[in-house]
């Protein structure tokens, strides 16, 4: 029996640096970027609209006639709340967790880390048509 010590101590050991080089790899694919906290009043109008229309960067696709839902001027903030934003989880809000996820359609357009921060901070706030 004592012979047969050592062994075991080596395939446990064995088996727990396996484990610790493996686990790491099961995490999520759902946020990778540092997002920063922002503190100060977001206003819809001023900072969140044009994530989704400047140069048609989600209306290019997210406009009436074209792919629900539609993020134009006149119809985005209706869109968005209440149906994609999540007051109690915010973090779980649709309309910042879906371009970030790597949804197909979404791969190549995600939020920079200033855009996605300015989200999560607006729906925090109770995502208001300011
Ligand atoms: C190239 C076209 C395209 C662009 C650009 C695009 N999307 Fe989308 N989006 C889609 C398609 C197609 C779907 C529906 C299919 C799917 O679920 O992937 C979708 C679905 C979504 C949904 C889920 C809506 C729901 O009701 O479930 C959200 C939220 C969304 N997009 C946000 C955005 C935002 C924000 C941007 C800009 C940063 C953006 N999209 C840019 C094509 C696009």
């Amino acid at each position: 029996m004592k012979t047969k010590a050592p062994f075991q101590i080596t395939g446990f050991a064995i088996a727990v640096i396996f484990l610790l080089n493996v686990l790491p790899s099961c995490e999520y694919e759902f946020i990778e970027i540092d997002v920063p906290v922002i503190e100060d009043t977001v206003k819809f109008s001023v900072e969140i609209l044009p994530i989704f229309n400047t140069n048609n960067n989600c209306t290019g696709c997210h406009r009436a006639g074209a792919t629900s839902p539609d993020f134009t001027e006149q119809a985005a903030y209706n869109s968005i709340v209440p149906l994609l934003v999540n007051l109690a989880d915010p973090e779980s809000s649709k309309i910042y967790q879906f371009p970030l996820s790597s949804s197909p359609s979404h791969g190549f357009k995600k939020y920079t880390p200033a855009q996605a921060a300015l989200i999560l901070a607006w729906i925090k706030q109770g995502a208001p048509n300011n």
